[in-house]
């Protein structure tokens, strides 16, 4: 028979065995959870009370994927201020829309009165658009499109003609064939595509597409996503380089790819931009990125513009005295080269 004494230790350690095990079971489980989750957001709430005379407009930025992300972020930041009259609740959701969806029904809850917001993709607002629409709330969507039965879902849109952007590049290669003698020789192209379904990937990506389509000697090797991240960039390059060495032409759709893919071609000795074996082409131009134009390591960089807050904060202020406003705001763009760089770099921001 066993002691009472033995039974109560195995008891005893029984217990403090299963909670030792609870103790570590529980926080894995938790932070599986939330892994698989992406994180659940944290949905900044607005105080119980504001000043009476501020705008309170719920923010909800798609991510902070890009140097461009960061100036733009700002840009609606710098606008949106106590000082020109609003309440702003900033909620940045990680490159997931369904964190998106998330802060666009809390501002509902909330109530505020106006809802901002740069949708990560195209397809999937609808719903969520419906809701604020019923309960009352004017959508003001910038950088990138929304793709929704009714357009009446949105009040207005602000952001960058992304088609065009696309063009513009296709037509500067164009150009620096024909300058170069090369436009009957055959050009192969590899394009880094930014998320997939988002504004800035679908139409850069066709609007370079169309340019291509005129040139039976352009061959484009690969099309791939690189998700607008450098170190997403660095690593499908890595494997393109080993893939494709009769690679001529890179199509990079933003300045934070380019970066990575300009690590992996130093990585593997390859000779880029003017005078080298690839010719770079970009796309943002960022400060960091025009510095590289101005040093000729990149050979032109297509501007995307991020400051929209302005016009955002216009809109705004148009709705609130009730006057019309348009459905669709371009901002303006440039094309940088080595010619134009340095002048633009004084002054640039970001
Ligand atoms: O939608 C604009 C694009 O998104 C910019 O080109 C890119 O840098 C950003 O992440």
């Amino acid at each position: 028979m066993k002691r009472a004494s033995e039974i109560g230790k195995k008891i005893f350690f029984g217990h403090v065995g299963i909670c030792i095990i609870l103790l570590c079971v529980i926080p894995v489980l938790f932070i599986g959870y939330s892994l698989f989750r992406g994180f659940d957001i944290k949905i900044e709430q607005m105080p119980a009370e504001t000043e009476e005379d501020l705008i309170v407009v719920g923010f909800s930025q798609l991510g902070s994927e890009s140097g461009w992300r960061t100036a733009h972020t700002a840009s609606i930041q710098q606008a949106l201020t106590k000082d020109a009259g609003y309440f702003l609740i900033f909620n940045n959701a990680r490159q997931m829309q369904d964190n998106q969806i998330k802060a666009i029904r809390s501002f509902i809850s909330q109530r505020v009165e106006y809802i901002v917001f740069a949708p990560v993709i195209e397809d999937g607002w609808d719903t969520v658009l419906q809701e604020a629409k019923s309960a009352g709330i004017p959508v003001i969507v910038t950088d990138r499109m929304v793709n929704v039965q009714d357009e009446s879902l949105y009040t207005a849109w602000i952001g960058t003609d992304a088609k065009e952007e696309g063009k513009k590049a296709g037509r500067w290669l164009e150009d620096y064939l024909e300058q170069e003698g090369r436009q009957s020789e055959k050009i192969n192209i590899v394009v880094l595509k930014g998320t997939v379904g988002s504004t800035a990937e679908i139409g850069r990506t066709k609007g370079f597409g169309e340019i291509a389509a005129q040139h039976g000697n352009w061959h484009i090797l690969e099309s791939v996503s690189a998700e607008f991240t450098a170190n997403k960039a660095k690593e499908v390059m890595r494997s393109i380089l080993q893939r494709y060495p009769e690679m001529d032409v890179l199509i990079s759709q933003n300045d934070d790819m380019t970066m990575g893919a300009i690590e992996a071609m130093q990585e593997a000795g390859i000779r880029f931009g003017e005078g080298g074996d690839v010719t770079v082409i970009s796309f943002d131009a960022t400060r960091d990125a025009l510095e590289l134009v101005k040093e000729g390591r990149i050979n032109v960089n297509v501007e995307c513009n991020p400051v929209q807050g302005v016009y955002v904060d216009e809109i705004i202020q148009r709705l609130e005295k009730g006057e019309p406003v348009e459905k669709y705001y371009v901002v303006e763009e440039k094309v940088f080269t080595r010619e134009n760089a340095a002048v633009f770099l004084e002054g640039r921001k970001y």
